[in-house]
């Protein structure tokens, strides 16, 4: 028996689990059917969503064409932890992804704070695309000629703000019309919004029926299967591919000068939103007992999802910021606006009518994926055992599947996207800078576990230290309020990151750290510093809520406690 925080749990005894499937059913009746281009299709399915056909609005309106370019950082950034969790997922293939990997790097305290962490990338990203969802639906419906009521189909915060801002224009004598749409909705759900002691009434309606919709699907055990899956990315591809082509024609080359209206903050600005839509190309390690060659395939899988995403949005990027001016384009349904923008409203409906099957099929990956985290904490005595209590009859994990539907259902009424998308990221970019940090101490253990894909190794030794430092010379020249920035408390995030790539550089002197996981940590931690010094106190207080759930229940009850159980 071990009572330490750090007690890992071997190799040997994960993949003897997942092949016992523990009697509930998981594991080991799972059918090994997906090959490379499944795992690469699945991977699309799971990526391209909310963030190409919502978000990218307000990423370009922040950071106007120049966008593109974070949108190419990030791909990079994401590309080294795609190999990351790419020799883990060859080292461990079991369902869990960054969890399992967790207890075997680091161990439990770690595997916890992932599991709990990993929440926020599938219970909250999933509230997110729920909301980004919920905009095309009220749109279609509405091009459909069926008007919902304003005040239900948005969140209070932003009626608020588009309240606020029209009375500030009809102050300025402005009049309502010709003002802009979004904004005039914005402002009739705050005026129209039943009102009770005081507060308005205002909840995103199609948000909560679409997660109960999804969730019942999920509880009855309708999986997501190879064939419904690859026809739902055709579906995908083929409206991303007419957006790109069609709008090419409709490029004004003027609307791209200047390249950069915005500067490096503004594009900085859609951090969260542009690492959203990368978001998904890690889902498909979940997959691993699915897969009939789980080494090779998972890691041409990721990579190849990844290199097809970050081409298909950088041309879109460009395509949208061409056909409009940036400053058009903060919409919750860009895609289908900016052919409305030209009047060719038929391509429009195609385009909204497209999105919600596309989102949905998201919101159906990130549905299933929650409860199956769940499920292997359960397993492991983390949580309690109804959490993977498999229902008799449907064959899934009944509890943990109603328990997502409403920890997404119910905030989705109520939570505003901008908000719900920074904490997905900075929850996703977490466990990213834990997994290469994984392959970091996979590295130096004496007895390197057997796996067949291996991130290449090329010695950081020099080159790390060489480029960190480059990096400080460069922002004492080119930006030289940085330093003095980091020491006010909205710069403390921008502070902790070079703490830890100063501790890192030292390290990866001293102990030739292999430098792709270096780069993938230091590259999503800088990511995570972009993100504001709110999100990261959310964050902070989450992980710490977290913790507090640990010592009262999983701690003692862990099934590494029970005699007989040895730390490897
Ligand atoms: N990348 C996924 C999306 O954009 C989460 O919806």
């Amino acid at each position: 028996m071990s009572n330490s925080l750090f007690r890992k749990k071997s190799i040997a005894t994960i993949l003897k689990d997942a092949e016992d499937g523990l009697g509930d059913g998981h594991g080991a009746g799972l059918k090994k059917v997906l090959g490379v281009k499944d795992l690469t299709a699945l991977g699309v399915a799971a990526v391209i969503g909310a963030g190409i056909f919502s978000s990218i609005g307000k990423a370009s309106y922040d950071g106007g064409p120049g966008v593109i370019f974070l949108y190419i950082f990030t791909a990079i950034a994401c590309g080294f932890a795609a190999l990351c969790y790419a020799e883990f997922a060859s080292t461990v293939p079991v369902a869990g992804s960054a969890y399992t990997y967790s207890y075997v790097a680091f161990g439990e305290i770690f595997a916890w704070i992932i599991g709990w962490d990993l929440l926020m990338e599938y219970a909250i990203g999933n509230i997110a695309v729920a909301i980004s969802w919920s905009d095309y639906f009220t749109n279609l419906l509405d091009k459909a000629g069926m008007h919902m009521a304003d005040w239900l189909t948005m969140d209070y915060a932003t009626a608020h703000s588009g309240f606020e801002k029209v009375q500030a224009l009809l102050a300025g004598g402005a009049g309502l019309t010709g003002m802009d749409p979004t904004d005039l909705s914005r402002y009739n759900a705050w005026l129209q919004a039943p009102v009770f002691m005081g507060l308005h009434l205002i909840i995103d309606l199609p948000a909560l029926l679409i997660v109960a919709l999804i969730t019942y699907v999920v509880f009855v055990g309708i999986r997501e299967s190879r064939t419904a899956n690859n026809i739902m990315v055709g579906v995908k591809l083929a409206i991303i591919f007419v957006v790109i082509v069609v709008g090419a024609y409709y490029v004004n080359p003027d609307n791209w000068s200047p390249f950069t209206p915005t500067g490096f903050g503004g594009i900085m600005k859609g951090v969260s939103a542009v690492f959203f839509a990368y978001i998904g190309f890690d889902a498909i390690s979940t997959t691993a007992e699915e897969c009939k060659n789980p080494q090779r395939d998972l890691p041409r899988g990721m990579i190849y999802s990844l290199i097809i995403c970050t081409v298909l949005y950088v041309a879109l990027a460009l395509v949208l910021t061409g056909m409009v001016h940036y400053t058009k384009l903060n919409v919750g349904d860009p895609l289908a606006m900016v052919f409305d923008a030209r009047g060719l409203k038929v391509i429009s409906g195609i385009v909204a009518g497209s999105a919600i099957i596309a989102t949905a099929g998201v919101l159906l990956v990130f549905q299933l994926g929650q409860p199956r985290i769940w499920m292997s904490m359960s397993r492991d005595g983390l949580l309690p055992k109804i959490f993977s209590k498999i229902h008799p009859k449907y064959g899934t994990p009944s509890f943990s599947t109603i328990l997502t539907g409403c920890v997404v259902a119910i905030p989705a009424l109520f939570l505003n996207l901008d908000v719900v998308l920074a904490l997905t990221s900075i929850g996703t970019l977490f466990a990213f800078v834990l997994v290469c940090g994984g392959v970091l101490v996979l590295q130096q253990q004496p007895q390197r576990p057997d796996s067949k894909f291996r991130v290449p190794y090329i010695n950081g030794r020099y080159i790390y230290p060489l480029l960190l430092a480059a990096s400080v010379v460069l922002t004492v020249f080119k930006a030289p309020d940085h330093f003095r920035f980091i020491f006010t408390h909205e710069g403390f995030p921008m502070a902790i990151f070079w703490v830890v790539a100063l501790i890192l550089g030292v390290y990866t002197f001293l102990r030739k750290f292999s430098l792709i996981p270096v780069l993938g940590l230091i590259s999503c931690f800088y990511l995570m510093a972009q993100e504001s010094h709110t999100n990261w106190l959310r964050f902070l207080i989450w992980l710490g809520i977290g913790l507090i759930v640990y010592f009262l229940y999983g701690y003692r009850k862990s099934k590494l406690n029970a005699p007989g159980n040895k730390m490897p």
